[in-house]
């Protein structure tokens, strides 16, 4: 394993003047930026909570994630967008652009984006993407966001075996971290910039291999059956479009989806 351990100091080197805090181990960086963000109205956007292990990191729906030290990319960037509330999706749309960005020029058209919010490499899942907005009152404060990217993370032997990889285990060579969180915070503040501009929703949608293909959809709103059908669209708000054999359409805002796995001739 290659020692690029991150320090209060290395992370100064490699983030320039970029505002961060650096936790050995935190409960989720998500909190703490949080709390950041909240206390500090001063505090620019961008600012960034890192920490090398987490032990109550999360994911959407309030699912797990593991970050073991020295392992991964554990990082909560903290957003001040104007943005209304029903443009948030535009936030997680950011994070994938960012991080298939970084990707792509060390994997290619190995990288894609799977609705909502997930990176794949090789269709296994690299990287976890979690926007969260914080309120005061009924105005919407700053928000955070939460990257989570595995580095080396070792899957082997664990339940997420064959559905989640690691950059290393992709690229078959030990990757530095610094380089890795450089890049990804220069692309993050490159989008940032460009998250009122239509050509953010057009990169996304490029990034997608979810669209034209067949999905069981899993709803998790309404708490409905889960039903199949294909993936047709993302409209401008983010939202799925789905069309059912029925001929139906749906517009999905929030669900897990899995990819129907079709034999080839
Ligand atoms: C998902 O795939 O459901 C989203 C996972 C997001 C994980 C990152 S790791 C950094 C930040 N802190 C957290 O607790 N979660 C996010």
């Amino acid at each position: 394993m290659p020692d690029d351990r991150f320090t209060y100091d290395s992370l100064r080197r490699a983030l320039g003047q970029q505002p961060f805090r650096f936790y050995e181990r935190v409960t989720s960086t998500q909190d703490l930026a949080r709390d950041w963000a909240l206390s500090d109205p001063d505090l620019p956007s961008g600012a960034l909570v890192i920490a090398e292990e987490q032990t109550a990191g999360r994911g959407r729906q309030g699912r797990a994630w593991h970050t073991p030290p020295g392992a991964a990319l554990a990082l909560s960037m903290i957003l001040r967008p104007h943005l209304t509330p029903d443009q948030l999706p535009r936030m997680t749309m950011l994070g994938g652009v960012a991080v298939a960005a970084m990707l792509s020029p060390l994997l290619g058209d190995a990288v894609a984006l799977k609705w909502p919010n997930d990176v794949l490499i090789r269709g296994r899942k690299v990287c976890g993407i979690l926007s969260e907005a914080t309120w005061e009152g009924d105005r919407m404060g700053p928000i955070v966001l939460g990257i989570g990217i595995n580095v080396r993370v070792d899957f082997a032997g664990t339940d997420l075996e064959g559905r989640a990889t690691s950059l290393e285990t992709e690229l078959g060579r030990p990757v530095d971290r610094h380089t890795l969180l450089a890049n990804l915070v220069g692309h993050l503040l490159h989008w940032s910039r460009r998250v009122q501009d239509p050509i953010l929703i057009d990169v996304w949608r490029g990034w997608l291999k979810t669209l034209g293909r067949r999905v069981t959809v899993y709803p998790q709103l309404d708490g409905g059956a889960a039903f199949e059908g294909l993936a047709e669209a993302v409209d401008d708000s983010g939202a799925l479009i789905v069309r059912l054999d029925s001929g139906e359409q749906r517009r999905i805002i929030a669900a897990d989806v899995a990819l129907v796995e079709t034999s080839q001739p």
